[in-house]
């Protein structure tokens, strides 16, 4: 990486974009500037990038002039709007909203798994969702030594993963709940402090999966490459812990796989640590991943109805690797590749 980047952060204020930022200044991104852009509610207020502070820009087409690449982190509506002027504006735009992913000429990337699939970008590349990334991570070198048939996976996810206001609401719930006061329910259908929500963002009409569910069923199948031929099915509950999801995969592999082989092959796998000796009490905790990059696996176990069934417990930092840390190791494949250019007639979102 030889070039240097204007690169741009919208969403800056929020706990994927703050999080980017430390990660870019971490990790010591080639960025000839850095722009943290948000709504006009944040322009002027100052985030902290490295040892120092950046001030906050209003997205506008001004203020997104001139830059070569944009890490964005701003919501749905926000990127549909924002990404293709990003893209006809000249930069590439990085996305970890979900409105972007399953469009056929945007590649979902997860830089341990299908860094190919950078190739061909049209000028966006999708982030995929935190539960998605960070089992796929896990589940990629066990699908490439012996295949996998069918997935069942039950989620227990962090409230960090909702934004800001979810971690504020959790924090405040609590307090109210130890004091004897009401909890107070706006971000969440029900109270989240002291409980566990088996609804994982919304369901649509018709549809007894939720969104968010949905969303780990066609987005690991798109990482994958893998169709219909896979079985997955997944269920996805909020609990009250404030950065980690983690996560039950119950894996049916094509081949034997046993839970020795399967341990020593995640460990040599890129991004994932195996953490794995219950009776010491050693397994993967939210509380232990926080703030690291890796993917933690333990619990490998086999599922005593199943021959070719193995059951892991799956924990990742879903701010670091399930957003922030993978949008900024696509951001280094592209500088690599030399791929953090627009494809002439691209900007056609
Ligand atoms: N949290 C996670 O673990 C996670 C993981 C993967 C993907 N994601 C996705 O990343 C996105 C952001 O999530 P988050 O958790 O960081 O949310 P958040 O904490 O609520 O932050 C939202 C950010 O978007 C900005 N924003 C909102 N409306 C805007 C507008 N009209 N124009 C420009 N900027 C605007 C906010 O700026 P202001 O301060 O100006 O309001 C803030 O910087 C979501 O789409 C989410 O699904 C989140």
């Amino acid at each position: 990486m030889s070039e240097s980047y204007r690169v741009g952060v919208l969403g800056a204020t929020g706990a994927v974009g703050s999080t980017i930022l430390e990660v870019l200044a971490e990790r010591d991104f080639p960025a000839s500037e850095v722009v943290p852009l948000a709504s006009e509610r944040s322009a002027g207020k100052r985030v902290s990038f490295g040892a120092g502070e950046l001030e906050v820009r209003a997205v506008s087409d001004e203020s997104i002039e001139g830059l070569d690449l944009v890490l964005s982190s701003a919501g749905g509506s926000v990127s549909s709007e924002w990404a293709p002027r990003i893209v006809a504006a000249g930069a590439v735009v990085v996305d970890n909203t979900s409105f972007w992913r399953m469009h056929d000429e945007v590649p979902l990337v997860v830089a341990e798994v299908n860094p190919d699939h950078l190739a061909d970008h049209r000028g966006i590349v999708a982030n995929p969702n935190c539960t998605t990334m960070q089992m796929v991570v896990a589940l990629a070198p066990i699908q490439r030594e012996v295949g996998i048939e069918r997935l069942i996976v039950s989620t227990y996810q962090s409230v960090s993963g909702t934004g800001q206001k979810a971690i504020a609401e959790l924090r405040e719930q609590s307090r109210a709940v130890l004091a004897g006061e009401p909890a107070v329910a706006e971000v969440y259908p029900h109270q989240i402090a002291f409980n566990v929500v088996p609804q994982v963002e919304t369901f649509k009409e018709g549809d007894d999966y939720t969104t968010e569910e949905r969303k780990v069923m066609a987005e690991t199948r798109k990482i994958m490459s893998v169709g219909d031929e896979v079985g997955i099915s997944a269920t996805c509950a909020r609990v009250p812990v404030v950065t980690g999801h983690s996560e039950s995969v119950n894996l049916q592999t094509k081949r034997d796989l046993s839970p020795n082989e399967c341990r020593e092959l995640l460990a040599s796998a890129p991004g994932v640590v195996v953490v794995d000796s219950p009776s010491e009490g050693i397994y993967p905790l939210p509380t232990a991943v926080a703030g690291r990059d890796h993917v933690l696996v333990g619990r490998v176990r086999r599922d005593p109805s199943h021959e070719r069934c193995l059951n892991l417990w799956i924990v990742g930092d879903n701010l670091r690797k399930g957003a922030a840390t993978n949008a900024v190791q696509v951001a280094e494949l592209l500088a690599e590749r030399d791929l953090i250019r627009v494809p002439a007639g691209a900007a056609s979102f």
